[in-house]
């Protein structure tokens, strides 16, 4: 396959750095997709970037994933990157796991971040809440990402809206350790974008639509991967109202999450949206949504079959991708361990 050539070395270079990761807990969905990766693969050429599969994230929750599907899911999780476009060319795609030094950065991170800090995590919060047996690595999640991205000296960091919060925590983490230590990392900013950083449920806007809700819901999330038959049905199916109001400022928290999602994915302006479904009912812009969706997935459906077809492919491309990446995080490392008096 012409598309599919080992990649290269990916060199460092004068670019700015940006890091980003995803978990590979559940099904890739419309959100992570939006929110998150589209705008990776935007932005691809601009950057000098990483972009890791958090494998050791998805530990947190043990009972929620068994470690088989845990491969699995994160092989899936890597192999729709590079469907969505992501460039091994370009950026450098990894497994979290293959390169010790995040958790070993982690630990000296944590050593410096106090526990009050950790407990103020909103999503700490609500998983906390939901299961029974709290690990430690639940709450030091925050600190395992800030290692990810303070591992490659990141100074930007694009993601959707739930991780905030966490950027937040990072740029405190970092500036507690410049203080403690040396002015050594520099501060990360998040990077995103300026509508579709919160993709709601479709069966229910009040709550982001997220992978763990999905996978015990159908017609909670609109699936990366999923057929035309179900991507139809969860967004004719959307929560919406009895009104028909379509502009974006006073339309209902349903439509204007449909609003959203066709607005990111079209590339339309809001006053052509609003025009085009002015007067048209909630259907017209269901249906319109519906094509516009498939339109979109189709091509990252087809090459994700490609590239799962090529086992090899992949596995040439998350070799790589470990080794360039491990030879710049253990050059931080090294400055860390000197700086800290290991
Ligand atoms: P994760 O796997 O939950 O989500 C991956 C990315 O998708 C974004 N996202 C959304 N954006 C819009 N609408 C939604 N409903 C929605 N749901 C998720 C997330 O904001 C994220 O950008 N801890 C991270 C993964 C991670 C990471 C990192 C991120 C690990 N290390 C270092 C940045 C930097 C997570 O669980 O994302």
């Amino acid at each position: 396959m012409s598309t599919m050539l080992a990649p290269e070395p990916v060199k460092a270079d004068t670019r700015k750095v940006v890091l980003s990761g995803i978990q590979p807990t559940g099904k890739m969905h419309i959100g992570n997709y939006v929110g998150a990766v589209s705008l990776w693969v935007q932005n691809q050429t601009r950057y000098d970037n990483l972009f890791c599969i958090a494998n050791m994230h998805a530990l947190t929750i043990p009972e929620a994933i068994n470690p088989k599907t845990l491969r699995q899911q994160s092989r899936e999780t890597a192999a729709l990157l590079l469907a969505c476009g992501i460039d091994p060319q370009q950026s450098i795609v990894f497994m979290q796991s293959d390169v010790a030094a995040h958790a070993y950065l982690a630990w000296i991170l944590s050593c410096c971040t106090p526990v009050g800090w950790l407990e103020r995590m909103t999503q700490y919060k609500t998983k906390a809440a939901k299961t029974e047996v709290v690990s430690s690595g639940l709450l030091t999640y925050p600190v395992l990402q800030t290692a990810d991205i303070l591992a490659y000296k990141a100074a930007y960091v694009p993601v959707g809206d739930d991780q905030k919060q966490h950027l937040e925590l990072a740029r405190d983490v970092a500036e507690r350790f410049n203080h403690l230590y040396e002015a050594y990392f520099p501060l990360p900013d998040v990077l995103t974008r300026t509508s579709g950083t919160r993709i709601m449920g479709m069966d229910d806007p009040s709550a982001k639509m997220s992978k763990s809700t999905a996978q015990t819901r159908s017609g909670h999330a609109i699936g990366v991967l999923d057929t035309l038959d179900v991507i139809r049905k969860t967004i004719m199916s959307a929560v919406t109202d009895t009104g028909n109001e379509t502009r974006f400022e006073v339309a209902s928290a349903g439509v204007r999450n449909l609003l959203t999602l066709y607005e990111v994915l079209s590339g339309e302006t809001r006053d052509q949206i609003e025009t085009r479904f002015a007067g048209r009912g909630y259907g017209a812009l269901k249906r319109e949504l519906v094509e516009l969706v498939v339109r979109t997935l189709e091509p990252i459906q087809a090459r994700f079959r490609e590239i799962s077809d090529a086992p090899e492919y992949l596995n040439d491309v998350l070799a790589q991708g470990a080794e360039c990446a491990r030879e710049r995080a253990e050059r931080t490392l090294a400055d860390v361990r000197q700086l800290v008096g290991l």
